[in-house]
């Protein structure tokens, strides 16, 4: 970002509502919320927006299997999640739904923009769909023929009347765009999406008649079976928060096009393909910059609903402190790069970096000001004495900000910063002012006292969009406050005059154990009653006939006689491990009472009970033979 830059607009994804809050979504926040406050205390006038993204079939099924209707839980959710971002303090300046009416009139008018322009036309669309990640996989994308690439969960053939966007019509244009512009960082991964691109754009199925859950068309094209795709809905929130589609576009003149979208890897497609070419249909800027940062695991494993070891940020917040927290997830892993939670990194990193390296920095200098000097040191000489450490620190605070802040490497951003301290530390270790006291060198020990207190100053300030009451509290017993004339001042690389110290108790105390509760094995979630488990209905069966899918890598095609008087057709994925002709006359047991499944076009009543190691696959059959239909037990 360039000095003149007068506002600010930045975003973060909605969130769906589908799932409670956690730390993926916190972290995405607070590297947010961290960019914003640096704008603001940099005096720019800054526009920072979260929300929550309530419609499609997901939203729709997660929130019948609760019993409620689909607005009824969205409330639920998106209140939870405002509630935590204004427990962590984030300081957006507006929460957006995509259920307000204003965001509806405004993806309503895009629509019908688009419409008009001829990029919108209506036609049929037959595909593998995804509802949780609400996508369409390419044939040639699916895993195992049927599984989404993305969360490996399988997908439903759809087939449906549906409206597209000419989203071809603006490939060289994004092309063009993305390789000139450059808007995606990190730039590494811009190449992915380039390849995406230049391997052809579709268009895309913009509209859904199959579910309800959605932002209806413009009344003026009568066609009140439609709803529109969510990700249209969803993306448009980027432009409807500041009023586009109301009677007040003030802020919209104002802030747009956005500064800064910041999105995880997941959904870096959506934001550099599809909503560039939305924004060029309707004739609006394109946003500047596109951040994705990397994933988040568990000690090592992804995390997830049902292994129970998805991280509550507001345990981690409660156990260690919110700006702990902010300190560890930002420091901790580059941007872009996945990164693992444990309790063992956070309290290494509180530890050793907030502990000993600053928190120690801060006990110094006050315990060294009282003893020496009543609590009174005087910049005034520090340049006298102590210009070559004064001159790394001023090239750091020179350096980050273009470098690193807005190229979003804030792992660096930090790393740089630290290193302030460790000038600032060592100085103490080299020029020993107890020495200096003792030779009556008053006037080069205060110079040094000087020179550390100016280096806490420097470090406070810069890291003050990271922690911002920490450094507040520095900057308090320091005697200053931080505020945009002294982020200038320390930006012109003045030096602060005068400090008068207050003593207070340390920062960062020593952590000697991990502070959260273990997390308990969910017992009630993964546990099933006998009943339940007879709901399944298992009978031993024999093969009467196989036959290879062609198209397919894994499928079989089984004729299962469980003594019904008919032979049930079974599309199973064992074709890596069986041929036909060795499974034709073997028992097998099945279950026979599962929701009969279309696979590769085949309808599939049953699923064959088999165990997979690393050694292979295998059939479970029953060890003597049995009459055909009799229940597994
Ligand atoms: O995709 N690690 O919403 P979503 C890091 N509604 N970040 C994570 C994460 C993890 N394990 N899990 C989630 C949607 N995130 C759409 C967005 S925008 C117009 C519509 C973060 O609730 C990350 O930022 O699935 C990711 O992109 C976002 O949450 C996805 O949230
Ligand atoms: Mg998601």
């Amino acid at each position: 970002m360039s000095d003149k830059c007068k506002t600010y607009y930045l975003t973060t994804p909605i969130y769906y509502v589908n799932d409670v809050p956690h730390i993926g979504h916190a972290y995405t926040t607070i590297i947010a919320d961290t960019i914003a406050r640096y704008a603001r205390l940099k005096g720019i006038d800054t526009f920072f927006l979260t929300g929550t993204d309530e419609h499609g079939q997901k939203i729709e099924e997660a929130a019948r299997k609760r019993g409620k209707s689909p607005k009824e839980y969205a409330d639920e959710i998106s209140s939870k999640f405002k509630a935590l971002w204004d427990e962590f303090e984030i300081s957006y300046d507006k929460f957006i739904r995509t259920t307000d009416s204003e965001h509806i009139k405004g993806v309503q008018k895009a629509f019908m923009q688009m419409y008009e322009k001829g990029d919108i036309y209506k036609d049929y669309y037959e595909g593998h769909y995804c509802v949780s990640c609400e996508s369409f996989v390419a044939p040639s994308q699916l895993v195992n023929d049927e599984l989404c690439p993305d969360c490996g969960r399988p997908t439903r053939i759809i087939k449906e009347e549906s409206y597209f966007f000419r989203l071809s019509k603006y490939q060289d244009r994004i092309l063009s765009w993305l390789k000139e512009k450059k808007p995606i960082l990190p730039e590494a991964r811009a190449n992915e999406v380039i390849r995406f691109v230049e391997e052809g754009l579709k268009d895309l199925s913009i509209t859904r008649t199959s579910f309800e859950w959605g932002i209806k068309l413009p009344k003026e094209l009568n066609d009140p079976k439609h709803v529109v795709y969510v990700w249209l809905d969803a993306l448009f929130n980027y432009l409807t928060a500041l009023g586009y589609g109301s009677d007040d576009e003030t802020l919209l003149k104002k802030y747009w096009p956005a500064k800064l979208h910041i999105v995880g890897k997941d959904i870096l497609k959506f934001h550099a393909v599809y909503w560039p070419a939305f924004l060029m249909s309707i004739n609006y800027e394109l946003p500047k910059i596109i951040a994705a940062h990397g994933w988040w695991t568990r000690d090592g494993e992804k995390m997830s609903k049902s292994k129970g070891n998805v991280i509550n940020p507001k345990e981690v917040a409660d156990a260690y402190g919110l700006e702990n927290f902010r300190y560890f997830m930002l420091r901790e892993v580059p941007f872009g790069a996945d990164g693992d939670f444990s309790e063992k990194a956070l309290i290494d990193r509180i530890n050793n970096d907030l502990g000993n390296d600053l928190g120690n920095l801060l006990n110094r200098i006050i315990g060294m000001a009282y003893k020496y000097f009543d609590g009174k040191i005087s910049s005034q000489k520090v340049e006298k004495y102590y210009s070559k450490e004064l001159n790394e620190a001023k090239e750091i605070i020179g350096k980050i900000e273009q470098t690193y802040l807005w190229k979003m490497q804030i792992h660096k951003y930090l790393e740089e910063l630290w290193k302030i301290l460790s000038i600032g530390n060592k100085a103490i270790d080299t020029y020993k002012p107890w020495e200096m006291m003792k030779n009556n060198q008053e006037e080069k020990a205060m110079a040094l006292l000087g020179l550390i207190a100016n280096l806490l100053a420097m470090v406070a300030i810069y890291l003050h969009s990271v922690m911002p009451k920490t450094t507040s509290k520095i900057a308090n017993t320091l005697g200053f406050e931080i505020n945009t004339e002294k982020f200038n001042e320390i930006n012109e690389n003045k030096l602060l005059n005068d400090f008068v110290i207050k003593k207070i108790p340390p920062l960062f105390p020593k952590i000697e154990k991990p502070l959260m509760k273990k997390a308990e094995i969910k017992e009630p979630v993964d546990l099933i009653t006998i009943d339940e488990f007879f709901k399944a209905e298992l009978k031993v069966g024999e093969i009467v006939a196989a036959e290879e899918i062609k198209k397919s890598k894994k499928l079989l095609r089984v004729e299962v006689d469980l003594g019904e008087g008919r032979v049930r057709q079974i599309i199973a994925g064992i074709k890596e491990y069986y041929t036909p002709d060795e499974l034709v006359g073997t028992q097998v047991c099945v279950v026979s009472n599962l929701k009969p499944a279309k696979l590769m076009g085949y309808v599939s009543e049953g699923m064959l009970l088999g165990a997979k190691d690393e050694n292979g696959f295998s059939l479970i059959r029953p060890e003597k033979k049995k009459k055909l239909g009799t229940k597994i037990k």
